[in-house]
Protein backbone atom coordinates (compact mmCIF):
# COMPACT_ATOMS: atom_id res chain seq x y z
CA UNK A 1 0.00 0.00 0.00
CA UNK A 2 1.47 3.59 -1.12
CA UNK A 3 2.02 6.11 1.34
CA UNK A 4 -0.67 8.38 -0.47
CA UNK A 5 -3.09 5.30 -0.26
CA UNK A 6 -2.72 5.06 3.71
CA UNK A 7 -3.77 8.79 4.11
CA UNK A 8 -6.41 9.14 1.79
CA UNK A 9 -7.95 6.29 3.59
CA UNK A 10 -7.39 8.06 6.91
CA UNK A 11 -9.34 11.46 5.80
CA UNK A 12 -12.13 9.03 4.56
CA UNK A 13 -11.80 7.47 8.12
CA UNK A 14 -11.67 10.89 9.72
CA UNK A 15 -14.65 12.37 8.06
CA UNK A 16 -16.74 9.57 8.90
CA UNK A 17 -15.57 10.34 12.70
CA UNK A 18 -16.22 13.52 12.39
CA UNK A 19 -19.99 13.19 10.66
CA UNK A 20 -20.69 10.65 13.45
CA UNK A 21 -19.41 13.60 15.83
CA UNK A 22 -21.41 16.21 13.88
CA UNK A 23 -24.79 14.12 14.15
CA UNK A 24 -24.14 13.55 18.34
CA UNK A 25 -24.23 9.67 16.75
CA UNK A 26 -22.42 6.87 18.38
CA UNK A 27 -18.69 5.90 17.86
CA UNK A 28 -18.65 2.04 18.36
CA UNK A 29 -15.38 -0.25 18.95
CA UNK A 30 -15.61 -1.75 15.33
CA UNK A 31 -15.45 2.25 14.29
CA UNK A 32 -12.25 3.82 13.49
CA UNK A 33 -11.57 6.96 15.68
CA UNK A 34 -8.24 9.57 16.23
CA UNK A 35 -5.74 8.01 18.38
CA UNK A 36 -5.96 10.73 20.91
CA UNK A 37 -10.18 10.28 20.85
CA UNK A 38 -8.98 6.44 22.04
CA UNK A 39 -6.54 7.69 24.31
CA UNK A 40 -8.29 10.37 26.27
CA UNK A 41 -11.63 7.23 26.84
CA UNK A 42 -8.97 4.96 27.29
CA UNK A 43 -7.69 7.50 30.50
CA UNK A 44 -11.18 8.26 31.90
CA UNK A 45 -13.17 5.28 31.44
CA UNK A 46 -10.42 2.85 33.13
CA UNK A 47 -9.95 5.93 36.13
CA UNK A 48 -13.45 5.59 36.46
CA UNK A 49 -13.59 2.07 36.87
CA UNK A 50 -10.74 2.64 39.41
CA UNK A 51 -12.25 4.84 41.32
CA UNK A 52 -15.67 2.58 41.48
CA UNK A 53 -13.14 -0.35 43.22
CA UNK A 54 -11.11 1.76 45.38
CA UNK A 55 -14.28 3.42 46.68
CA UNK A 56 -15.85 0.18 47.92
CA UNK A 57 -13.29 0.39 50.95
CA UNK A 58 -14.33 3.07 52.77
CA UNK A 59 -18.06 1.96 52.98
CA UNK A 60 -16.86 -1.56 53.41
CA UNK A 61 -14.96 -0.68 56.24
CA UNK A 62 -18.21 -0.55 58.08
CA UNK A 63 -20.20 -3.42 56.96
CA UNK A 64 -19.16 -5.35 60.24
CA UNK A 65 -20.29 -2.36 62.27
CA UNK A 66 -23.15 -1.56 60.37
CA UNK A 67 -26.29 -1.05 63.45
CA UNK A 68 -28.69 -3.43 62.45
CA UNK A 69 -29.04 -6.51 59.98
CA UNK A 70 -31.34 -4.20 58.13
CA UNK A 71 -28.49 -1.72 57.38
CA UNK A 72 -25.88 -4.35 56.71
CA UNK A 73 -27.86 -5.59 53.72
CA UNK A 74 -28.32 -2.39 52.52
CA UNK A 75 -24.41 -1.46 52.97
CA UNK A 76 -23.42 -4.92 51.24
CA UNK A 77 -25.82 -4.70 48.51
CA UNK A 78 -24.39 -1.39 48.06
CA UNK A 79 -20.45 -2.22 48.33
CA UNK A 80 -21.44 -4.92 45.63
CA UNK A 81 -22.92 -2.50 42.96
CA UNK A 82 -19.79 -0.34 42.94
CA UNK A 83 -17.88 -3.29 42.25
CA UNK A 84 -20.39 -4.10 39.15
CA UNK A 85 -19.83 -0.69 38.13
CA UNK A 86 -15.88 -1.25 38.31
CA UNK A 87 -16.79 -3.91 35.77
CA UNK A 88 -18.80 -3.01 33.57
CA UNK A 89 -16.39 0.03 32.95
CA UNK A 90 -13.31 -2.23 32.79
CA UNK A 91 -15.78 -4.15 29.67
CA UNK A 92 -15.88 -1.26 28.27
CA UNK A 93 -12.13 0.13 28.63
CA UNK A 94 -11.17 -3.18 27.05
CA UNK A 95 -13.00 -2.11 24.11
CA UNK A 96 -11.00 0.53 23.11
CA UNK A 97 -7.98 -1.67 23.02
CA UNK A 98 -5.89 -2.07 26.07
CA UNK A 99 -6.37 -5.15 28.10
CA UNK A 100 -7.67 -5.40 31.76
CA UNK A 101 -4.33 -7.03 33.26
CA UNK A 102 -2.62 -3.40 31.64
CA UNK A 103 -5.50 -1.21 33.44
CA UNK A 104 -5.14 -3.52 36.69
CA UNK A 105 -1.03 -3.00 36.48
CA UNK A 106 -1.68 1.04 35.67
CA UNK A 107 -3.37 1.14 39.28
CA UNK A 108 -1.60 -0.76 41.22
CA UNK A 109 1.86 0.71 40.16
CA UNK A 110 0.49 3.72 40.83
CA UNK A 111 0.58 5.36 37.38
CA UNK A 112 -3.34 5.11 37.32
CA UNK A 113 -5.34 7.86 39.40
CA UNK A 114 -8.51 7.39 41.06
CA UNK A 115 -10.96 9.82 42.16
CA UNK A 116 -9.44 11.64 45.10
CA UNK A 117 -11.91 11.35 47.53
CA UNK A 118 -11.97 7.87 48.17
CA UNK A 119 -8.24 8.84 49.95
CA UNK A 120 -10.53 10.29 52.80
CA UNK A 121 -11.24 7.83 55.89
CA UNK A 122 -14.56 7.29 56.93
CA UNK A 123 -14.63 7.91 60.48
CA UNK A 124 -17.87 7.35 61.79
CA UNK A 125 -21.51 5.34 61.12
CA UNK A 126 -22.78 8.84 59.62
CA UNK A 127 -20.09 9.13 56.80
CA UNK A 128 -22.26 6.47 55.54
CA UNK A 129 -25.03 8.75 55.00
CA UNK A 130 -22.68 11.49 53.85
CA UNK A 131 -20.56 9.46 51.29
CA UNK A 132 -24.02 8.53 50.44
CA UNK A 133 -25.69 11.85 49.82
CA UNK A 134 -23.19 13.53 48.47
CA UNK A 135 -20.73 11.63 47.26
CA UNK A 136 -22.80 9.24 45.39
CA UNK A 137 -24.54 12.23 44.58
CA UNK A 138 -21.90 14.17 43.04
CA UNK A 139 -21.20 10.77 41.04
CA UNK A 140 -25.05 11.20 39.95
CA UNK A 141 -24.55 14.73 38.57
CA UNK A 142 -21.14 14.11 36.09
CA UNK A 143 -22.20 10.49 35.56
CA UNK A 144 -26.19 11.29 34.00
CA UNK A 145 -24.94 13.42 31.15
CA UNK A 146 -22.40 10.41 30.48
CA UNK A 147 -24.98 8.31 29.71
CA UNK A 148 -25.21 10.40 25.94
CA UNK A 149 -21.03 10.20 26.11
CA UNK A 150 -20.32 9.51 22.04
CA UNK A 151 -18.32 6.38 22.62
CA UNK A 152 -21.39 3.60 23.07
CA UNK A 153 -20.28 1.01 25.34
CA UNK A 154 -19.64 3.89 27.70
CA UNK A 155 -22.30 5.40 27.66
CA UNK A 156 -24.66 2.39 28.03
CA UNK A 157 -22.68 1.21 30.78
CA UNK A 158 -23.46 4.61 32.44
CA UNK A 159 -27.19 4.22 32.16
CA UNK A 160 -27.55 1.26 34.82
CA UNK A 161 -24.90 2.78 36.74
CA UNK A 162 -26.80 5.62 37.45
CA UNK A 163 -29.88 3.73 37.89
CA UNK A 164 -27.80 2.69 41.32
CA UNK A 165 -26.19 5.26 42.27
CA UNK A 166 -30.13 7.18 42.31
CA UNK A 167 -30.35 4.08 44.99
CA UNK A 168 -27.21 5.18 46.74
CA UNK A 169 -27.91 8.39 46.97
CA UNK A 170 -31.29 7.93 48.41
CA UNK A 171 -29.70 5.27 50.86
CA UNK A 172 -27.17 8.06 52.03
CA UNK A 173 -30.16 10.53 52.54
CA UNK A 174 -32.04 8.45 54.38
CA UNK A 175 -29.15 7.37 56.97
CA UNK A 176 -28.40 10.88 57.99
CA UNK A 177 -32.29 11.90 57.97
CA UNK A 178 -32.45 9.36 59.96
CA UNK A 179 -29.72 10.78 62.35
CA UNK A 180 -30.38 13.89 62.13
CA UNK A 181 -33.85 13.54 63.95
CA UNK A 182 -32.12 11.18 66.67
CA UNK A 183 -30.61 12.18 70.02
CA UNK A 184 -28.03 15.05 70.26
CA UNK A 185 -25.26 13.58 69.36
CA UNK A 186 -26.49 11.06 66.63
CA UNK A 187 -27.70 15.20 65.03
CA UNK A 188 -24.25 16.19 65.94
CA UNK A 189 -22.36 12.89 64.41
CA UNK A 190 -24.33 13.17 61.09
CA UNK A 191 -23.27 17.05 60.87
CA UNK A 192 -19.95 16.35 61.82
CA UNK A 193 -19.50 14.06 58.91
CA UNK A 194 -21.05 16.24 56.17
CA UNK A 195 -18.85 19.10 57.76
CA UNK A 196 -15.82 16.78 56.77
CA UNK A 197 -17.39 15.19 53.08
CA UNK A 198 -18.85 18.90 51.75
CA UNK A 199 -15.72 20.15 50.38
CA UNK A 200 -14.28 16.96 48.85
CA UNK A 201 -17.34 16.45 47.09
CA UNK A 202 -17.43 20.03 45.66
CA UNK A 203 -13.63 18.95 44.23
CA UNK A 204 -14.85 15.90 42.41
CA UNK A 205 -16.40 18.06 39.52
CA UNK A 206 -12.93 18.30 39.37
CA UNK A 207 -10.46 21.93 38.97
CA UNK A 208 -12.46 24.84 37.84
CA UNK A 209 -12.82 25.16 34.34
CA UNK A 210 -9.83 27.65 33.76
CA UNK A 211 -7.53 25.39 35.25
CA UNK A 212 -9.07 22.59 33.32
CA UNK A 213 -7.64 22.52 29.48
CA UNK A 214 -8.64 18.86 28.51
CA UNK A 215 -12.44 19.47 29.02
CA UNK A 216 -12.78 21.67 26.08
CA UNK A 217 -11.98 18.87 23.61
CA UNK A 218 -13.40 16.21 25.51
CA UNK A 219 -16.66 18.44 25.01
CA UNK A 220 -16.05 18.98 21.47
CA UNK A 221 -15.94 15.14 20.99
CA UNK A 222 -19.32 14.80 23.21
CA UNK A 223 -17.61 12.73 25.82
CA UNK A 224 -18.64 15.62 28.48
CA UNK A 225 -21.56 17.49 27.71
CA UNK A 226 -21.55 19.94 30.47
CA UNK A 227 -18.09 22.21 32.28
CA UNK A 228 -16.73 21.40 35.70
CA UNK A 229 -17.96 24.40 37.17
CA UNK A 230 -21.60 23.79 35.28
CA UNK A 231 -21.80 20.66 37.26
CA UNK A 232 -20.48 21.90 40.38
CA UNK A 233 -23.24 24.60 40.47
CA UNK A 234 -26.03 22.20 39.33
CA UNK A 235 -24.79 19.99 42.50
CA UNK A 236 -24.90 22.79 44.52
CA UNK A 237 -28.54 23.79 43.66
CA UNK A 238 -29.57 20.22 44.12
CA UNK A 239 -27.85 19.53 47.90
CA UNK A 240 -28.98 23.42 49.61
CA UNK A 241 -32.79 22.64 49.66
CA UNK A 242 -31.67 18.98 50.87
CA UNK A 243 -29.75 19.93 53.60
CA UNK A 244 -32.84 22.05 54.59
CA UNK A 245 -34.74 18.96 54.49
CA UNK A 246 -32.58 17.42 56.43
CA UNK A 247 -32.12 19.80 59.03
CA UNK A 248 -27.96 20.07 58.46
CA UNK A 249 -26.12 22.92 57.69
CA UNK A 250 -23.70 22.85 54.62
CA UNK A 251 -19.91 24.46 55.97
CA UNK A 252 -19.99 27.31 53.80
CA UNK A 253 -20.31 30.79 55.24
CA UNK A 254 -20.25 32.23 51.57
CA UNK A 255 -23.14 30.19 50.36
CA UNK A 256 -26.28 31.78 49.58
CA UNK A 257 -29.03 32.16 46.84
CA UNK A 258 -28.30 34.84 44.16
CA UNK A 259 -31.57 36.08 42.73
CA UNK A 260 -29.64 37.30 39.71
CA UNK A 261 -27.98 34.78 38.00
CA UNK A 262 -30.58 32.03 39.58
CA UNK A 263 -28.21 30.14 41.46
CA UNK A 264 -26.41 29.35 44.99
CA UNK A 265 -22.97 31.14 45.31
CA UNK A 266 -20.78 29.13 47.23
CA UNK A 267 -17.37 29.85 48.50
CA UNK A 268 -13.89 29.08 47.43
CA UNK A 269 -12.69 25.39 47.89
CA UNK A 270 -9.29 24.40 49.02
CA UNK A 271 -7.82 23.29 45.64
CA UNK A 272 -3.84 23.12 47.41
CA UNK A 273 -5.48 20.52 49.74
CA UNK A 274 -7.21 19.05 46.46
CA UNK A 275 -3.83 18.85 44.67
CA UNK A 276 -2.04 17.45 47.72
CA UNK A 277 -4.48 14.19 47.94
CA UNK A 278 -3.87 13.65 44.25
CA UNK A 279 0.00 13.76 44.25
CA UNK A 280 -0.42 11.18 47.25
CA UNK A 281 -0.30 12.95 50.37
CA UNK A 282 -4.09 12.43 51.30
CA UNK A 283 -4.77 10.44 54.80
CA UNK A 284 -5.51 7.57 53.41
CA UNK A 285 -3.57 7.07 50.08
CA UNK A 286 -1.26 4.65 51.05
CA UNK A 287 -3.47 2.21 52.71
CA UNK A 288 -6.26 2.39 49.80
CA UNK A 289 -3.56 1.26 47.60
CA UNK A 290 -2.05 -1.29 50.59
CA UNK A 291 -5.34 -3.30 50.85
CA UNK A 292 -5.85 -2.80 46.51
CA UNK A 293 -2.43 -4.98 46.13
CA UNK A 294 -3.32 -7.42 48.62
CA UNK A 295 -6.79 -7.59 47.43
CA UNK A 296 -5.33 -8.38 43.60
CA UNK A 297 -2.76 -10.66 44.95
CA UNK A 298 -5.12 -12.67 46.85
CA UNK A 299 -7.38 -13.18 44.03
CA UNK A 300 -4.76 -14.56 42.06
CA UNK A 301 -5.86 -17.98 42.46
CA UNK A 302 -9.16 -16.85 41.22
CA UNK A 303 -7.96 -15.37 37.36
CA UNK A 304 -5.95 -18.68 37.53
CA UNK A 305 -8.50 -20.97 37.72
CA UNK A 306 -10.70 -18.91 35.27
CA UNK A 307 -7.64 -19.28 32.67
CA UNK A 308 -7.76 -22.90 33.14
CA UNK A 309 -11.26 -23.02 32.62
CA UNK A 310 -11.20 -20.84 29.64
CA UNK A 311 -8.28 -22.89 27.86
CA UNK A 312 -10.19 -26.32 28.70
CA UNK A 313 -13.09 -25.00 26.93
CA UNK A 314 -11.01 -24.16 23.83
CA UNK A 315 -9.69 -27.12 23.71
CA UNK A 316 -13.13 -28.72 23.77
CA UNK A 317 -14.40 -27.02 21.05
CA UNK A 318 -10.68 -27.69 18.83
CA UNK A 319 -11.21 -31.11 19.18
CA UNK A 320 -15.25 -31.03 18.52
CA UNK A 321 -14.18 -29.16 15.31
CA UNK A 322 -11.77 -31.85 14.31
CA UNK A 323 -14.29 -34.53 14.84
CA UNK A 324 -16.63 -33.05 13.03
CA UNK A 325 -14.51 -32.93 9.54
CA UNK A 326 -14.33 -36.70 10.35
CA UNK A 327 -17.76 -37.91 10.60
CA UNK A 328 -21.12 -36.09 10.64
CA UNK A 329 -22.36 -37.81 13.28
CA UNK A 330 -19.50 -37.29 16.31
CA UNK A 331 -20.09 -33.88 15.28
CA UNK A 332 -23.18 -33.82 16.78
CA UNK A 333 -22.35 -35.04 19.99
CA UNK A 334 -19.16 -33.19 19.95
CA UNK A 335 -21.22 -30.05 19.37
CA UNK A 336 -23.28 -31.03 21.87
CA UNK A 337 -20.72 -31.53 24.53
CA UNK A 338 -19.40 -27.99 23.98
CA UNK A 339 -22.36 -26.28 24.16
CA UNK A 340 -23.24 -28.07 27.65
CA UNK A 341 -19.55 -27.11 29.00
CA UNK A 342 -20.18 -23.77 28.63
CA UNK A 343 -24.05 -23.80 30.13
CA UNK A 344 -25.88 -23.57 26.39
FE1 LIG B 1 -20.62 3.54 41.52
FE1 LIG C 1 -22.41 4.58 44.24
Amino acid sequence: MTEQTTSTENSVDQQHFDTLIADDSRIEPRDWMPEAYRKTLTRQVSQHAHSEIIGMQPEANWITRAPSLKRKAILMAKVQDEAGHGLYLYSAAETLGTPREVLNQQLLSGKAKYSSIFNYPARTWADMGAIGWLVDGAAICNQVPLCRASYGPYGRAMVRICKEESFHQRQGWEILYELSHGSEEQKQMAQDAVNRTYGPALQMFGPPDADSPNSQQSMEWNIKRFSNDELRQRFVDMIVPQAEALGLTLPDADLKWNEERGHYDYGQLDWDEFMSVIKGSGPCNVQRMQRRRKAHHDGAWVREAAEAYAKRQMQAAAQAAESATDSPEVSIVAGRASAELIGA
